[in-house]
């Protein structure tokens, strides 16, 4: 990833700040200039958490305790948005590591009170900042695929993440995954299948709004492969 966090959202009780990041690369650093130059024309604030190595303190940041959805890799904010907008009784928290990307779901977090967005590389936001049982639904939809087999040790889904997920997941949440990509798709299901922490179950994703790769994918007819992971307790 380029860096570490910088996140962005609109809330009465959070200080409207200019974001911040911590990255030592000189490109991201570039990022945050020409985001920092251009903030007011495109009404990004910045929320920054109180600490990068301490769970985040989520009351705090919505202004009240509510169920939370994380949308992994949000992309454009789009599905998140959408969701966001048809539950404004739960919060919602989106992770992205694309700096144009963020700004996109930051300008749409920004017209509702319950959307957050952290510009951060999602697995350390899982395993570091998210508080244990946290979390009711998360939402992967369309992870990288790498599709070379020598990349395929970059896929995010793998048996330390499944863990973590499950360990930011409050008892019975899901973990909810779309892909375009059979491959995938299986590898995840064999690694989830050898954990034995959660239940399996298809899903139709007919009860949510489209992410922007949906649309994408389905106006190809491309088939879409979903698999939902309900948290259970270990076998002992
Ligand atoms: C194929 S796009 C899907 C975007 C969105 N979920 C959708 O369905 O429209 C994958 C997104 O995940 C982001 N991403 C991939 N790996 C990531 C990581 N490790 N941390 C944060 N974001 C990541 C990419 O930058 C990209 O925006």
């Amino acid at each position: 990833m380029s860096g570490l966090p910088l996140s962005c959202s609109t809330s009465a009780s959070s200080p409207r700040i200019p974001p911040l990041s911590l990255s030592l690369t000189d490109a991201s650093v570039r990022g945050v200039e020409s985001l920092r130059a251009r903030r007011d024309s495109f009404s990004v604030v910045g929320l920054i958490p109180e600490s990068y190595f301490a769970p985040l303190d989520l009351p705090k940041i919505y202004g009240r305790v509510a169920p939370l959805h994380v949308d992994l890799g949000c992309g454009d904010g789009a599905f998140l948005f959408a969701l966001a907008e048809q539950m404004p009784e739960k919060n919602f928290l989106g992770t992205e590591r694309l700096l144009h990307r963020v700004k996109k779901a930051c300008r749409k977090a920004d017209k509702i009170d319950n959307m957050r967005v952290l510009r951060i590389e999602t697995s350390y936001a899982v395993r570091h900042l998210l508080p244990k049982e946290s979390v009711e639904k998360f939402h992967l939809l369309f992870p990288d695929p790498w599709e070379k087999r020598r990349h395929h040790q970059r896929r995010i889904v793998g048996l330390d993440f499944l863990r973590d997920i499950h360990a930011a997941l409050v008892p019975g949440g899901v973990l909810r995954i779309a892909t375009d990509h059979k491959d995938y798709f299986d590898q995840i299901q064999e690694v989830a299948e050898r954990l034995q922490i959660f239940q399996l179950a298809v899903s139709d994703g007919a009860i949510y709004p489209s992410s922007t790769f949906e649309d994408k994918y389905k106006a190809e007819g491309i088939p879409i492969y979903r698999l939902e992971l309900r948290k259970v307790s270990p076998v002992t």
